[in-house]
């Protein structure tokens, strides 16, 4: 395997260790060969249910939190799982120790600009996972890394403090006020846009945040890139379950699949309309 290779791989792995942290869930899944093509952006999709009586047959897609080697056993990859549904909670309890089915990493990541200009990620709750590696990645750059972070409250937002060693300016909103400015994240952009100076703007979360995000980097001429969480039952681009409206190149519309062809789009590529 070349370290280009980018193709997801089909592992069997396990679940190393398991911490609740408010009402996100953090995991640590060694997932030999997938932790290697890690990008930011990219996702693994987890074989939910007990093996033997699968009574879930699509995969469930989280996002790469971070890569970690674990002793002499290869690479692990951490998740950040909000339990939710029958899927999500299936794994959130899981014991560790639990043999796991993953298919990964998936998707085109996060694109990295060629010079190192202002960049502003925005995210919320556990879909700031992809947003941290990112913003490790854009320093190494010399990108100055502006975040935004949301959430419903304290419980469901990723941690304040890691984001303040990773970026140079941070703003907190939560819808309830338990934690850093009260209110919604898209209210929050005009201003960060305007403070960051931000020529990219890469965004993470619920589909109404990403079309924010887009339109207020149009209005300020900055590029977006934003990573959609669309259900992908095949996770592989063969059943076109997850198929996203998009203006092609020449300005047509057609569809993209969510799990090949993105999850990262280009915000203003996005006929978020037709979502
Ligand atoms: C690219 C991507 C990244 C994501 N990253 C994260 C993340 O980092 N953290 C996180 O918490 N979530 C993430 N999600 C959402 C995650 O994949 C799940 O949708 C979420 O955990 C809820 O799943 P659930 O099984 O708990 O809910 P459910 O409501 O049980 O199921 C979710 C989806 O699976 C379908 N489904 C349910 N049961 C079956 C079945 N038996 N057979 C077939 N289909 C079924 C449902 O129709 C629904 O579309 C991401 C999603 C995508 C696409
Ligand atoms: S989930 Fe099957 S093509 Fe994307």
């Amino acid at each position: 395997m070349s370290s280009t290779d980018r193709r997801p791989v089909h592992v069997g792995g396990e679940l190393l260790a398991s911490r609740a942290s408010g009402g996100l869930v953090h995991l640590s899944v060694l997932a030999p060969g997938i932790g290697e093509r890690f990008r930011p952006g990219t996702a693994v999709a987890v074989s939910v249910g007990h093996p033997v009586s699968r009574s879930r047959l699509a995969r469930r897609s989280y996002w790469i939190h971070e890569v970690k080697p674990v002793g002499g056993r290869g690479l692990a990859v951490g998740l950040v799982v909000e339990p939710r549904g029958a899927g999500s909670r299936w794994l959130a309890e899981a014991p560790v120790g639990t043999p796991l089915e993953l298919t990964g990493p998936l998707g085109r990541p996060f694109a990295l600009p060629q010079e190192p200009v202002a960049c502003l990620l925005v995210a919320e709750e556990y879909a700031a996972a992809p947003i941290f590696p990112l913003a490790l990645r854009l320093r190494e750059r010399g990108c100055a890394v502006t975040l935004l972070l949301g959430a419903r409250d304290e419980a469901h937002l990723m941690s304040a403090l890691e984001a303040r060693r990773t970026a140079r300016a941070v703003t907190v909103v939560t819808a309830d006020g338990s934690v850093g400015r009260a209110g919604r994240t898209a209210d929050a952009l005009p201003e960060a846009l305007a403070s960051s100076g931000a020529e990219v703007v890469y965004a993470a979360g619920p589909t109404a945040l990403l079309h924010a995000v887009a339109a207020a980097a149009e209005d300020h001429g900055a590029w977006s890139q934003v990573a959609l969480e669309v259900p992908s039952p095949c996770a592989t681009g063969l059943c076109f379950g997850c198929q996203v409206p998009v203006v092609g190149e020449a300005g047509t519309p057609r569809s993209a699949r969510a799990c090949v062809d993105g999850p990262v789009l280009r915000g203003d590529r996005v006929r978020w309309a037709d979502l």
